[in-house]
């Protein structure tokens, strides 16, 4: 079994790692797609599971790039995507459309909540999630999926939620994180754990914004706090998901 992967801060691989819980299968290989792409054709027995976090009820442009490098040969997939208790709109079926296109078959899919890349103290947005409850979810779903694979002898699609055309693209403004100087003690991580390589450090790191996805990872990864989002255009949104996504949601599972 595979598991396929974009995820900067991570809620997304951990999703897809307890759902491989439950999946009795050989040992799972990672395809960690957030860093780079990667060229991989699957066998047509090896399930794979396929993750990616929701950016504007979307598939994130560059995960859906990436996952342009990964083929199938009717191979049996599983789609899961995160989201931040907002919505996941329209990513669920453009994940299914995108692995389809590249070979697979998507017999069961998923929609699971991880905390808001955008989450500080000052705005907590699905804080802590996926919880324990969420990661039980996760293990159940695997084991729903382990039985639909000694049950069926003809693996046929999943349908599931979204629209087509999809949502369009949101339209990023040109901002990204900066640097908090006197916090700052420049050991790279930052530069390493960005997706884009949007950052390079100089004397302190300094951000391309028009590479930036505003992925937050170089905040979350961070030792000493020294990055942060200090744009009025995340302040606001931040502050409206707060005062309108603030209700929990629970997690999806599409299975036939
Ligand atoms: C640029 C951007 C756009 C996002 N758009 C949405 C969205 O449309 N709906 C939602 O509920 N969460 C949204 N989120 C939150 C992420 O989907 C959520 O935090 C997810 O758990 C991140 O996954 P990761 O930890 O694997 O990176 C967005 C996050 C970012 C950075």
């Amino acid at each position: 079994m595979h598991i396929v992967y974009f995820s900067p801060t991570h809620t997304t691989r951990q999703v897809l790692e307890r759902i491989t819980n439950g999946v009795n299968s050989n040992p799972v290989k990672h395809i960690d797609l957030t860093l780079s792409s990667s060229a991989w054709e699957a066998e047509s027995d090896e399930i794979t599971i396929f993750g990616v976090p929701v950016y504007g009820g979307r598939v994130p442009a560059e995960a859906t790039h990436r996952l342009k490098q990964i083929k199938g040969n009717q191979t049996p997939a599983v789609v899961v995507v995160v989201y931040g208790n907002r919505a996941y709109e329209d990513a669920l079926l453009e994940l299914r459309d995108i692995v389809t296109e590249q070979g697979f078959v998507p017999i069961a899919a998923a929609a699971f909540i991880g905390e808001h890349s955008y989450t500080t103290s000052d705005y907590l947005i699905a804080p802590g999630r996926p919880d324990t409850n969420d990661l039980q979810k996760a293990d159940d779903f695997g084991k729903k999926i382990n039985e639909l694979l000694l049950e069926t002898e003809t693996l046929s699609p999943i349908a599931v939620p979204g629209n087509f055309p999809y949502k369009p693209l949101g339209q990023k403004p040109p901002i990204a994180p900066v640097t908090v100087a006197e916090k700052c003690d420049q050991c790279g991580i930052c530069v390493s754990v960005c997706p884009t390589d949007a950052i390079t450090l100089n004397d302190l790191p300094e951000t391309n914004a028009s590479a930036c996805i505003l992925c937050c990872a170089c905040i979350k990864e961070c030792p000493t706090d020294a990055r942060v989002n200090d744009s009025e255009f995340i302040k606001e949104k931040s502050q409206w998901l707060v005062d309108n996504y603030s209700e929990r949601k629970e997690p999806e599972v599409f299975v036939e």
